[in-house]
C-alpha cells in the first residue's frame, strides 16, 4: 500500500526546537510537543476510535480543563442523592486524558490502558489540536466540548504550573523567554492560536457537534453555561428541580469548593504517573491574573499577536 503524507509524518523524525534549557519540542503536523507527548499523541492519532456516545473534552493546557472535567462529569452523572464523587475523586481521575492516561505505555510493559475505560457514556479529554485529530473526531457523531482562555492568563498559568515540576527546579523557565516562545507558537500543543481557531472553526460549522466555551464566560455566568452544556449533551436541566441541580453543580465545581477538597489539596502524585501532584491543578482560578506578573511590554507583545491571529476570524480576546 502506498504511504500518504500523514503516514510519512507519523513515522519520520520530527523537526526539533529548543524550548526550555533541558527540554526540546518536536514538530508534528505544524504543532509542537514534548518528547513524551509526541509519542502518545501519535499513538492517539494512529489508534483512537471515538464512539458515537463519547464526549470529548478538548483544550489547550491550562485553559480550565480540570474545571470542565468536574463540570462535564457532574452534568452527565447527575445523582440527587450522591454528592461524594467530587469529594472522593480528583477531576483528573474522573475524566481520563487520551495523551496522559490512556495512550501511555504502562510502567511495567507494553500494555495500553485505553480499554480500561467503560465503553458507554465516556468522557475523554485531549489536548490534541483539531487539525491533528479531525479524522478520528469526524469518524462518528461524538460530541466535543472545547474550552479556551485568555492567552495571557493561559501562559501565566502554564508558567506557574511548570515551575512546580522537578525538572524546572534547577533550570527555571524565564518568563521573558516564555512570552517570546508563546508568541512564536513554541509551546507544548502550540501554537495556542491555531489550536483555538481549529476548534472554533469547527464549532461554527458544526454547532450540534462542537460546543466552544471560554473560561471567562464560564466564570461570569456559570449557571447559564452549565445549562447550555446540559442541553448540548442531551441532558437538559428542566423545570425548577433542573435549576436547582444546575446551581448545585456550579457550586460543587467552583474553584473555592473544589480546591478545598482534601483529595485536590493532596501533594500525592496521581496513579497515572503524571509528574505533578494533585494540588498543582488548582492555583488561583481567576480572570486577569496575568496582571500580577506580566510587564507592560510582555502584555503588549502578546496582545499584538492575539489581534493579528484572531482578528480575521472575528474572535477577540
Ligand atoms: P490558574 O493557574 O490561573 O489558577 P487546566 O485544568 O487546563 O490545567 O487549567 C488550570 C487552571 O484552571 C488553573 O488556573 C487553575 O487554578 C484553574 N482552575 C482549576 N479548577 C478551577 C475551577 N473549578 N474554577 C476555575 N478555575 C479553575
Amino acid at each position: 500500500m502506498e504511504s500518504t503524507n500523514s503516514d510519512n509524518q507519523l513515522n519520520s523524525s520530527p523537526e526539533k526546537q529548543k524550548w526550555c534549557i533541558h527540554q526540546s519540542l518536536y514538530e508534528f503536523h505544524g504543532f509542537w510537543f514534548t518528547k513524551a507527548y509526541l509519542e502518545t499523541t501519535k499513538r492517539v492519532v494512529e489508534t483512537f476510535k471515538p464512539l458515537p456516545t463519547d464526549v470529548i473534552l478538548a483544550s489547550f493546557p491550562k485553559t480550565g480543563t480540570t474545571w470542565l472535567k468536574a463540570l462535564l462529569y457532574s452534568i452527565t452523572h447527575r445523582s440527587p442523592h450522591d454528592d461524594t464523587v467530587l469529594t472522593l475523586n480528583h477531576p483528573q481521575e474522573l475524566v481520563p486524558s487520551l495523551e496522559t492516561n490512556l495512550y501511555v505505555r504502562k510502567r511495567d510493559g507494553e500494555t495500553l490502558l485505553h480499554d480500561d475505560v467503560a465503553k458507554k457514556g465516556r468522557i475523554l479529554a485531549t489536548h490534541a489540536p483539531h487539525q491533528i485529530l479531525q479524522d478520528a473526531l469526524n469518524s462518528c457523531d461524538c460530541k466535543i466540548v472545547y474550552v479556551t482562555r485568555n492567552p495571557k492568563d493561559t501562559l501565566v498559568s502554564l508558567w506557574h504550573f511548570l515551575q512546580k515540576s522537578k525538572e524546572f527546579e534547577d533550570d527555571p523557565w524565564e518568563l521573558e523567554a516564555a512570552v517570546d516562545q508563546f508568541c512564536n507558537g513554541i509551546v507544548p500543543f502550540g501554537p495556542y492560536y491555531d489550536h483555538v481557531l481549529g476548534y472554533r472553526e469547527e464549532s461554527l460549522s458544526k454547532p450540534h457537534k462542537v460546543l466552544f466555551v471560554t473560561y471567562e464566560e464560564l466564570k461570569e455566568n456559570p449557571r447559564v453555561h452549565v445549562k447550555r452544556l446540559g442541553e448540548f449533551l442531551g441532558c437538559p436541566f428542566l423545570g425548577e428541580s433542573g435549576e436547582e441541580q444546575a446551581e448545585k453543580i456550579v457550586k460543587l465545581c467552583s474553584f473555592e469548593v473544589l480546591s478545598n477538597q482534601e483529595i485536590n489539596k493532596s501533594t500525592e502524585f496521581p496513579d497515572s504517573g503524571f509528574p505533578l501532584p494533585y494540588n498543582s491543578f488548582f492555583r488561583r482560578g481567576e480572570v486577569g491574573d496575568h496582571f500580577s506578573c506580566l510587564g507592560d511590554d510582555m502584555i503588549q507583545k502578546i496582545d499584538g499577536v492575539t489581534t493579528l491571529k484572531f482578528h480575521a476570524s472575528g474572535f477577540h480576546y
